[in-house]
């Protein structure tokens, strides 16, 4: 059976799922939150050392500015109310993503909940934010150059945001889209990779265990046979 340190997950399917049930966008936002919370400790109960979220992305500014304040405030909120719980948990918090863009106060919580969250052991939460992976490689790069080091794949793996990070095992996206939207393109290099048909919102711990136990007995070759 496969060992399971690394699940990363494209959360996607909150502004179809808000549209259809409550008339907005937004709500499909608030209602994933839920999915988060169940996810979490599901991915505890299981023993599983990494947990991966994609929240935003460098190409999400595109959207109307109301969707994007509405989503930074439920972050904002959700690390003010629940970093204490988090860390009671054994979970480390952690953002993956460039800082530039956000706002002094949202870096302020962030920053906050890493500290409080820092030695803890049980699950670490990489929270990718104002993430592109792209843009990651283009900054480890630059990163590379200053230093006037080689271009190896150690090198470039330490200066990636995911630097003390072990790939994802497995990669989930849900919301019946199958594409990788510029997330983690280095990082994903042998994971496997399940798409669900479910809107985030919907996506239960039933969906979750399916995956997980198919995932188990996949026969992962790395380029061997
Ligand atoms: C994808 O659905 C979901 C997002 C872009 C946002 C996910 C972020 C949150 C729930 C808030 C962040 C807060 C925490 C605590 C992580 P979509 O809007 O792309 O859905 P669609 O494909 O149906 O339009």
């Amino acid at each position: 059976m496969n060992q399971l340190n690394h699940v990363a997950i494209i959360m996607d399917g909150n502004g179809r799922w808000g549209l259809k049930k409550k008339n907005s966008r937004n709500m499909g936002h608030k209602e994933g939150l839920n999915t988060i919370e169940k996810i979490i400790r599901e991915t505890i109960k299981k023993k599983i050392r990494f947990l991966t979220l994609y929240a935003f992305s460098t190409e999400n500014w595109k959207r109307p500015k109301k969707e994007i304040n509405f989503l930074f405030n439920l972050l904002k909120d959700f690390l003010k109310k629940k970093t204490n719980q988090l860390n009671k948990n054994g979970i480390k918090f952690k953002m993956i993503g460039s800082k530039k863009m956000l706002s002094k106060k949202l870096i302020e919580i962030l920053l906050n909940s890493e500290k409080v969250t820092k030695n803890n052991k049980t699950l670490q939460i990489n929270l990718a934010l104002n993430y592109g992976s792209k843009n990651e490689l283009i900054n480890a790069i630059n990163l590379i150059k200053k230093k006037k080091i080689n271009f190896s794949e150690f090198n470039i793996n330490k200066h990636l945001y995911t630097n003390n990070l072990p790939d994802p095992d497995l990669l989930i996206r849900t919301g019946n889209t199958n594409r990788l939207s510029n997330f983690m393109l280095w990082q994903l290099a042998y994971s496997e990779i399940y798409f669900e048909k479910k809107l985030w919102p919907d996506f239960t711990i039933k969906n979750y265990n399916k995956i997980l136990r198919k995932f188990k007995k996949t026969k992962r070759n790395f380029g061997n046979i």
